[in-house]
């Protein structure tokens, strides 16, 4: 997403103004570090100091503004036990919407058992990068099952989904390619695409038509182009028209890229993904399909699935698995565990889907703003404001529910939202009880004033005194 750079809802101009006024002496900047003016007040001793980096003085800011509203920091928050439709936080039980525990495995005795397994026959670490000598069975059976549910001839499983998708993307494209893609996209793909050197071209959200027009106006002649779509989008729980988005892709001869990061374990009768949810067959499509280990399937990794050809290259080029440890035996094996409950559990799915259905229908009936979520598993509640969005969370948190607010600049300040992760463990009064305290606490929150200005005058304040 590209982030718009606006402070709790006020312009950029307005920021700016008010950044100025909270610098004590004028400052320029370069692309990553805010210089000094004053060589003679340099730190000579050669150690970085992190308050000159971008970004520093603005978490500080964010820090101070919530500070002064009385909103609690929500994040880094510890759990204890297994995190799932409940959670225990400082020896107190929260209804969770927290997790990505989709469909309700992690902790399942099967899983644990193969972990606990892999563990007495491997160890914790394969302790090399699988084509030195880190390679382990538990590594091939998990891509084989990884390939089998998206219909794909083989996989790559890599240690981090994050770092799948940047070295991936950053590897198999170069400076004269061009890598189009949604611009709400997840950072790990923005992130592999600055690596690549190649053209980046957000086209507007689940727009295939821009992305058609984009990629006929930017395709290069000699290069390569890549269309990068999200199954089941993260923010906001709405999904892409994947027949349309392939159509476009043939149309202009573009590698088509789909992360299904929220889509495994969620879209689908079976839960296999996007193209289970369209009915299309996945083997008749060249389509590089990329995936977590760490949402439904209750593990830790990143995998890509698709031809033969493809998987080949990666394993003996991409920089990520090369240079990388292999996945460790009891991460690979409660993957695997976890993807065969899903392939004999369908009904994890249905219950998963049902709960996500009766929270958006109830959230809508209130008269929230649930963007567009289709209701499978992520629903957003928009509240247009950060500070709305943090006081309605730590409102929450006061009454035993978890949800984290999302804030500017993870969002644009409009989007400030709620987002409630369901999973199939959740009940139905969890969820009739979690509403009707969300409608309460988002009226009161509504009612509250946000004084902008009040929050500028405190930072000019304190930045002035520190
Ligand atoms: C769409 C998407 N892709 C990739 C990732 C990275 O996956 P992981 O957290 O397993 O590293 C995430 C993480 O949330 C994601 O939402």
């Amino acid at each position: 997403m590209e982030p718009r750079r606006n402070l709790f809802g006020l312009s950029a101009q307005a920021k700016a103004l008010l950044i100025e006024k909270l610098s004590s002496t004028a400052s320029t900047r370069s692309s990553r570090v805010t210089r000094r003016l004053a060589p003679e007040s340099e730190d000579r001793t050669g150690r970085l100091d992190v308050s000159e980096l971008e970004g520093f003085r603005e978490i500080r800011m964010i820090r101070e503004a919530a500070e002064f509203l009385g909103i609690a920091d929500p994040f880094f928050r510890v759990h204890d036990g297994i995190a799932s439709a409940e959670t225990t936080i400082d020896g107190r039980s929260y209804v969770n919407f927290a997790s990505y525990n989709y469909i309700g495995l992690n902790g399942h005795p099967d899983i644990v058992a193969a972990a606990k397994s892999a563990i007495d026959r491997y160890g914790t670490s394969v302790s090399a990068s699988r084509p030195v000598s880190g390679e382990r069975p538990v590594h091939r059976d998990l891509e084989h099952a990884l390939a089998r549910i998206h219909g794909s001839e083989d996989c790559v499983a890599l240690v981090g989904g994050h770092s799948t998708n940047v070295t991936v993307i950053g590897h198999l494209l170069g400076r004269d390619d061009v890598i189009v893609h949604d611009a709400l996209i997840h950072n790990s793909i923005v992130q592999g695409a600055t690596l690549s050197g190649a053209r980046r071209v957000p086209f507007p959200h689940l727009d295939h038509e821009a992305a058609d027009r984009l990629l006929r106006e930017t395709r290069p002649r000699g290069g390569h182009a890549l269309l990068v779509i999200e199954g089941h989008y993260s923010m906001d729980g709405d999904i892409p028209d994947l027949p349309a988005f392939i159509a476009v892709a043939r149309r202009n001869r573009a590698w088509l890229m789909v992360d299904e990061a929220h889509a495994i374990g969620v879209l689908g009768p079976r839960g296999f993904g996007s193209a289970d949810r369209f009915g299309v067959d996945p083997g008749e499509i060249d389509i590089i399909w990329m995936g977590t280990l760490s949402k439904s399937l209750v593990s830790c990794g990143g995998y890509i699935a698709g031809s033969k050809e493809l998987v080949d290259y990666l394993k003996l080029m991409a920089p990520g698995f090369v240079f990388s440890v292999g996945m460790a035996p009891p991460a690979a094996a409660a993957a695997l565990a976890a993807l065969e409950l899903l392939e004999r559990e369908p009904e994890r799915v249905r219950r998963l889907n049902d709960r996500a259905a009766l929270f958006l229908r109830l959230a809508r009936e209130g008269g929230l703003d649930v963007g567009g979520s289709i209701g499978a598993s992520i629903v957003p509640i928009v509240t247009g404001s950060s500070i709305r969005a943090g006081r309605l969370a730590h409102a929450m948190f006061e009454r035993g529910i978890n949800v984290q607010p999302i804030l500017y600049p993870a969002v644009p300040e409009r989007a400030a939202r709620l987002r409630f992760f369901l999973t199939a463990s959740h009940t139905e009064e969890q969820i009739r009880d979690t509403i009707a305290i969300l409608l309460e606490e988002s009226r009161r929150v509504a009612s509250e004033p946000s004084d902008l200005a009040a929050v500028a005058r405190h930072l000019g304040a304190s930045r002035l005194s520190s």
